[in-house]
């Protein structure tokens, strides 16, 4: 069989943190998010973190306190995604039109994609499909690990670098590879790191 169809712990449910929430397919994007998006991409351009979390508040994005969002990052429909307390999102690619949920303390590395559209391939329209993502509370998404529609990685969660994530993730699994699978655990304990507090200067 191939492994596309295998999930990355067969039976296994990533739950774990307040943020899971139910799988919905939308089907359709809005004027509104186009416009969020437009303004949140020359948003990202701009020098000066607390500008930026400041503007992305005003055009209604949902983001935590103590939060970095890379100048830089990619925010497609900025207005579906939510970012809990102390997270770090480097210069990555979110594409959230099908809805992104953050935790808290999440790190997202640079290059990474969390993708929550794809297309019917057998739909003569080639229709769009949007699934939301669910980043639970600790989990770390490596450098230029790509995130699939519907994917849930649960707590403490490592999707290691490059990974391209097609099931949800166990809490506190490491995964790798493409499709990704099991490639470690890691420890639980009470993290003492809060992602949201690395800020140098010019992030
Ligand atoms: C998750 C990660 C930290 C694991 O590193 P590690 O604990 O040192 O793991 P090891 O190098 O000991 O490798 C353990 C096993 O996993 C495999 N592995 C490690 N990284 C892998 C990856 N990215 N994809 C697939 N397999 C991987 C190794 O080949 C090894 O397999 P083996 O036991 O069969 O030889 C590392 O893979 C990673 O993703 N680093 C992220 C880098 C990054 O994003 N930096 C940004 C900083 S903000």
């Amino acid at each position: 069989m191939s492994d596309m169809n295998t999930p990355v712990d067969a039976g296994a449910k990533a739950t774990g943190g307040d943020v899971a929430q139910t799988k919905v397919s939308r089907t359709r994007n809005t004027s509104r998010s186009y416009f969020s998006t437009k303004v949140a991409y020359n948003i990202g351009r701009l020098h000066g973190l607390k500008l930026r979390i400041f503007l992305y508040r005003r055009i209604g994005m949902k983001i935590g306190s103590n939060c970095v969002v890379r100048r830089g990052v990619y925010l497609g429909s900025p207005n579906e995604l939510e970012i809990g307390d102390g997270s770090f999102i480097g210069r990555a690619n979110l594409y959230c039109t099908g809805g992104v949920k953050i935790g808290k303390n999440v790190n997202i590395s640079d290059g990474a994609v969390i993708i929550t559209a794809k297309h019917d391939v057998n739909s003569p329209a080639f229709e769009a499909l949007y699934e939301p993502i669910v980043i639970d509370d600790w989990a770390w998404i490596a450098t230029n690990a790509i995130v699939l529609a519907g994917v849930t990685v649960g707590e403490g969660a490592v999707v290691a670098a490059g990974a391209v994530v097609t099931r949800d993730v166990v809490p506190y699994s490491i995964v790798g590879g493409n499709p990704a699978k099991v490639i470690g655990e890691r420890k639980r304990q009470g993290f003492t790191y809060v992602p949201g507090d690395y800020h140098p200067p010019l992030l």
